[in-house]
């Protein structure tokens, strides 16, 4: 383990917290997980680890921490009883309006504790899953509560069994976005918790954030824009029509990161992984080719901005690899990621600090002589 530090995560950002979870390094590219580079985190440990790794860094000792494989698999059998009872909520056209709604059914009493955070996190899995089935016309799989957390969600997601390759790639993805510093829709869980409010309020709040495609919604594009360009030879002229149309190319850009994103390595090492053990991912050396050239097209543009891969590029990939509809892309992003805002919410409610950040105002103030008395 290296030494502790103190540096701040986003260059112009205004410091909200002291944190122990994560760190990002956008000059350098380098992301610290719980003290371990995400590179060095997403092969040698599991969804699980992560988890006991974040949530114990969060404050909580090691024996409230014990047997999580087996209590996620349980709380994954407790969301999935809870299913009956959800209304609608899993009809909805899109996966992240279904699971904001579906959670809001977690029952939220009692104050803020691990089994809470496990309840949620095995509900986000459950519910996404069951969602996606629904969605394909499948039934939906109950879970196995004997398997690993990423293996028994691409089970259940998939309708099938997968393969330890896959299983491994899943789990992967699930380590590799399980925190990132103070991103969006950490802030809003943090934000929500600091009030006193409970867990599943401030999941459901960093859900509705993760939701926009500036954030967590930009891979089911990023394969949109994979299957309109089909060829590398065609991948310039897309992408500054693009441009000139006064779009944004997904998956490209960062707030934080001025090089490449280093989860975009992970997740492209994972794919290649995939390949090396015979799975066909398809997409790889075109995705290669259109991120080549969108760095490109994009210094052009913007020969100030680097504009580099993010995350979500080879996460279009990854996914699809696993074979995962776009449409599920971002509710399993929420699968990883809700490991990271149950640790920030035990972070935060440690600290017993109201976030209360100020604004600008720029409109008119009344001259002091037009003042209206409130009284007399
Ligand atoms: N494609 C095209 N232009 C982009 C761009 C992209 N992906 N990302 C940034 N830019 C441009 C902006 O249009 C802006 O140009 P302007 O100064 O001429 O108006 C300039 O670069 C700076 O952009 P800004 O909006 O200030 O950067 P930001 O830090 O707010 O943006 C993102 C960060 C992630 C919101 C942005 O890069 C983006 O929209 N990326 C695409 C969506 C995506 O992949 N999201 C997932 C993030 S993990």
């Amino acid at each position: 383990m290296g030494t502790v530090t103190t540096t701040t995560s986003g260059l112009d950002g205004i410091v909200v917290a002291d944190t122990r979870l994560s760190d990002v390094d956008g000059e350098a590219g380098r992301l610290t997980v719980a003290g371990y580079d995400v590179e060095a985190l997403a092969l040698t440990h599991g969804f699980e680890e992560v988890c006991r790794l974040l949530w114990s860094a969060a404050g909580l000792g090691a024996a409230p921490l014990q047997d999580l494989p087996a209590r996620l698999g349980a709380a994954r059998q407790e969301a999935f009883a809870l299913l009956p009872r959800l209304g609608s909520a899993l009809s909805a056209e899109d996966g992240m309006s279904a699971l904001r709604t579906s959670m809001g059914h977690i029952e939220a009493s009692g104050p803020l504790s691990v089994d809470q955070a496990i309840r949620v996190t095995g509900a986000v899995a459950t519910f996404a899953a069951a969602w996606a089935a629904q969605r394909a016309g499948r039934p939906v799989v109950a879970p196995n509560p004997a398997l690993s957390h990423a293996t028994d969600y691409l089970r259940m997601i998939r309708g099938e069994a997968p393969s330890p390759a896959l299983s491994k790639a899943l789990d992967a993805y699930l380590v590799t976005v399980a925190d990132h510093g103070m991103n969006a829709s950490t802030f809003t869980t943090r934000v929500v918790i600091s009030t006193g409010s409970d867990l599943v309020s401030a999941i459901v709040a960093g859900l509705g954030a993760l939701k926009g495609p500036l954030h967590g919604g930009a891979p089911g594009p990023v394969l949109d824009m994979l299957e309109a360009v089909g060829q590398p030879d065609r991948a310039v002229a897309w992408l500054e029509g693009e441009l000139v149309a006064g779009r944004r190319i997904m998956g490209m850009g960062h707030r934080i990161y001025r090089v490449r994103d280093p989860r975009a390595a992970v997740l492209e090492g994972a794919i290649e992984r995939l390949e090396k053990a015979g799975v066909r991912t398809g997409r790889l050396e075109l995705a290669r080719a259109v991120e080549h050239a969108a760095e490109q097209v994009l210094s052009r543009r913007h020969p100030d901005r680097p504009l580099r891969a993010n995350v979500e590029f080879y996460t279009a990939v990854l996914l699809d690899t696993l074979g995962l509809d776009r449409a599920a892309f971002t509710p399993t992003f929420a699968v990883g990621r809700v490991a990271g805002w149950c640790a920030h919410a035990f972070e935060q409610a440690a600290t017993g600090r109201l976030i209360r950040p100020a604004s600008r105002y720029t409109g008119v103030i009344p001259e002091v002589a037009n003042r209206v008395e409130a009284r007399g």
